[in-house]
């Protein structure tokens, strides 16, 4: 599979594999058929809880250690520099691992009323640069971060990652961008929006146009914008149909009609709000 080069110098696969809700019911199944499918990336977290199953996985694989990737992070309750170095090592055992490639901070502002979290990001922040001189995660990166919560950072080590809710209709292009000057790689949660933007008229006649899948075109629109999707799937089926994301390109053109769909399909999170909640939400939050 083609690479992306991250600031630090770790390379990693186009696509990978996201893993939030997949081990729920065949435990680590799914994760090995992501594997024999071809997926060499493997998303998870702390708060997925499936770290065990994750790690099982990627054992009964049979792969050296060298032929696959995994990410975890560190959730909201487990921010701060002590804390942050804690949530590693029980990662790290969970897995079965020495070290994992990437490390994400998973979202900015784990208390929404903490007036010093930009403290409590710094603090956590430089948790992740020991760690990673300590050898026991390779690249550090944040997630649900936007320009404002980037800034925190400078003057500190750059992040190589930044994982963001990124899908047609609600792809964050300010955040992309800044991303892109900043040379840090964007990855793409919920690349497919769970299914939310489905019906939309724009994806089924392109997709019908190009003889493809609403899927397939969602995973193709990020990987022409240079974004590393991690599309979740527990069937086999998806599994290659999702790869297949990689065998067709889009005319400039059309990435320009996707880039422009009226905003759609937003999950109802905010780095900065409470969740808002409601079936098939379809505007996103004032920004
Ligand atoms: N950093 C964060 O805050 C954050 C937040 C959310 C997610 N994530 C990461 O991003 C990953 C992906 O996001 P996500 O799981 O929210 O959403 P997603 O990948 O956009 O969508 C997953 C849903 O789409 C279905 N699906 C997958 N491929 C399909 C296909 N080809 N055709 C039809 N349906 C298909 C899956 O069902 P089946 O499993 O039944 O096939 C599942 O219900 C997560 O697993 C996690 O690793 C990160």
């Amino acid at each position: 599979m083609e690479t992306y080069t991250l600031a630090g110098g770790l390379m990693v696969p186009v696509l990978g594999y996201g893993t939030y809700k997949a081990t729920l019911e065949n435990g680590e199944e799914p994760v090995l058929a992501a594997i024999k499918a071809g997926y060499r990336y493997v998303d998870t977290a702390s708060f997925y809880q499936n770290e065990e199953a994750v790690g099982a996985a990627l054992r009964q694989s049979g792969l050296p250690r060298t032929a696959y990737q995994v990410a975890t992070k560190v959730w909201k309750t487990e921010m701060g520099y002590e804390n942050a170095l804690a949530a590693c090592d029980r990662s790290l055992k969970k897995l079965g691992l020495d070290f994992v490639d990437v490390y994400l901070i998973h979202w900015p502002r784990g208390d929404l009323s903490d007036p010093h979290w930009q403290e409590t990001v710094q603090d956590t922040w430089r948790a992740m640069e020991q760690l990673k001189k300590q050898g026991k995660v390779r690249a550090i990166g944040v997630s649900n971060f936007l320009p404002h919560h980037l800034q925190v950072l400078n003057g500190m080590e750059k992040p190589d990652v930044d994982q963001i809710e990124c899908h047609p209709g609600y792809w964050q292009p300010q955040t992309v961008d800044y991303c892109r000057k900043q040379g840090i790689l964007v990855q793409a949660w919920s690349p497919l929006a769970r299914g939310r933007v489905n019906g939309h008229p724009l994806l089924t006649s392109l997709s019908q146009r190009y003889g493809v899948t609403v899927p397939q075109l969602c995973l193709r629109f990020l990987l022409e914008e240079g974004i590393m999707p991690l599309p979740k799937t527990t069937h086999a089926a998806r599994l290659e149909e999702n790869m297949g994301a990689l065998t067709f390109t889009l005319q400039k053109e059309d990435v320009q009609q996707i880039e422009q769909i009226t905003p759609c399909g937003w999950s109802g999170e905010h780095p900065d709000r409470e969740r808002v909640y409601g079936d098939g939400l379809m505007s996103p939050p004032l920004t």
